[in-house]
């Protein structure tokens, strides 16, 4: 099989591709990667040398550079992903991820090849009890969300109206190696080990559910092998956390892994100003892929939480290029922001 993996240089794209090759020596992968700010090849290292691996470096909205491109089916990890980043300028994402979706999608249905989109739990909305499912209706509140909510529902069309092949997968809240500084974990894990402020949005009390990135992983490649065509699969780990208790979970296993007093923390903690539009809860209800596919997720929250604060210590350098470079002045900018009433 040749896999088409767009979007392999971020951080689920580089995980998903480490765990195939892993697992399905005998594929060829290309990855397809625009390098945004987000996107890195050193997520890949180690994978780079590999005969049956190949980097393009192309955006999906490009019609040209798939023109180039053999593959079988095409794991559609591209996109913009960062809230905060949607709310301040919403254009890249409805390019990216509405845009770039409709032309790999074109695409599908000239080569007839398999497409799995991967998307997003946050396209459900909000919910105060109990879980969405796959039939609940989409109600997305960030720009992010509605980008993510429109390409798929384009995906739908495409396989309603010209039957292509297609299969979406709505996951949860993702932590692990090579997760971008601007993003919950990892921010509050640089932010410690270089003991500077952590900004708790709001009141602190709103909740994710966490999945460790492999987990994700299997669960793309169990629909993608399994799956049934034109269905949408969510994928979730039932680990429910307040942002203010996952923050202090996470200072208490930094501070015991670089053997500190926890206590030295907690003046770190720093109430800001709350996302605009701030999505109080995020709950799926996976039950459909654990009773059709037979997927579950693997690794518990405790483990998954020391496996990725052991990672960003163990792996300084690959951090401190990104917040030595444009980044920082993002975050600074950001923050400034926050602090004010
Ligand atoms: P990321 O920002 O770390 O990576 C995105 C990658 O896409 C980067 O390598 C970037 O260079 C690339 N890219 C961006 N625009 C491109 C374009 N036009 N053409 C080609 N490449 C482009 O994001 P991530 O966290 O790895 O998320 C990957 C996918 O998973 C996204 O579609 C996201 O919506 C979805 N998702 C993420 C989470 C999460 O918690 N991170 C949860 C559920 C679903
Ligand atoms: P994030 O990692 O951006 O993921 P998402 O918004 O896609 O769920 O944020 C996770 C939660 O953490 C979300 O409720 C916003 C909150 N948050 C903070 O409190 N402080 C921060 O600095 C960031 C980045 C997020």
């Amino acid at each position: 099989m040749r896999l088409l993996i767009t979007g392999g240089a971020g951080f689920i794209g580089a995980n998903y591709i480490r765990y195939v090759l892993s697992v399905h020596p005998d594929y060829h992968v290309i990855n397809l990667d625009k390098l945004t700010y987000s996107g890195n090849l050193g997520n890949l290292k180690g994978i780079d040398g590999y005969p049956n691996y190949t980097f393009v470096r192309g955006d999906i909205c490009d019609r040209n550079v798939l023109d180039g491109i053999k593959f079988d089916a095409i794991v559609n990890f591209a996109a913009e992903s960062h809230v905060d980043r949607s709310i301040l300028d919403a254009s890249p994402f409805l390019q990216t991820n509405i845009m770039g979706t409709h032309n790999l999608l074109e695409t599908a249905k000239q080569r007839d090849c398999i497409f799995l989109h991967v998307s997003t739990d946050e396209v459900y909305g909000t919910i105060e009890k109990e879980s969405f499912n796959e039939n609940s209706p989409l109600r997305p509140n960030s720009p992010y969300a509605a980008s993510k909510a429109a390409s798929d529902m384009l995906v739908r069309s495409y396989v309603e109206t010209h039957k292509i092949k297609a299969i979406i997968t709505r996951c949860s809240n993702n932590y692990g190696p090579y997760q971008f500084p601007e993003k919950l974990i990892p921010l509050v894990i640089i932010n410690a080990l270089n003991m500077k402020p952590i900004p708790v949005y709001g009141d602190g009390m709103n909740v994710r559910d966490w999945i460790y990135v492999t987990d994700h992983c299997k669960g793309i490649d169990t629909v993608l092998h399994n799956g049934k065509n034109g269905e949408v699969y969510n994928i979730g780990s039932r680990n429910e956390r307040a942002n203010i208790e996952l923050i202090k979970l996470l200072l208490v296993k930094v501070a015991g892994r670089i053997n500190l007093n926890e206590n030295e923390f907690a003046g770190l903690i720093n109430f800001v100003r709350d996302r605009k539009g701030h999505d109080r809860r995020y709950a799926i209800d996976s039950s459909k892929i654990e009773q059709q596919l037979g997927w579950k997720p693997e690794i518990s929250f405790d483990e998954g939480i020391s496996k990725t604060v052991d990672w960003y210590i163990s792996n300084k350098q690959w951090w401190q290029r990104i917040i030595s470079g444009e980044y920082m002045q993002y975050y600074n900018t950001q923050y400034a922001e926050r602090l004010k009433k």
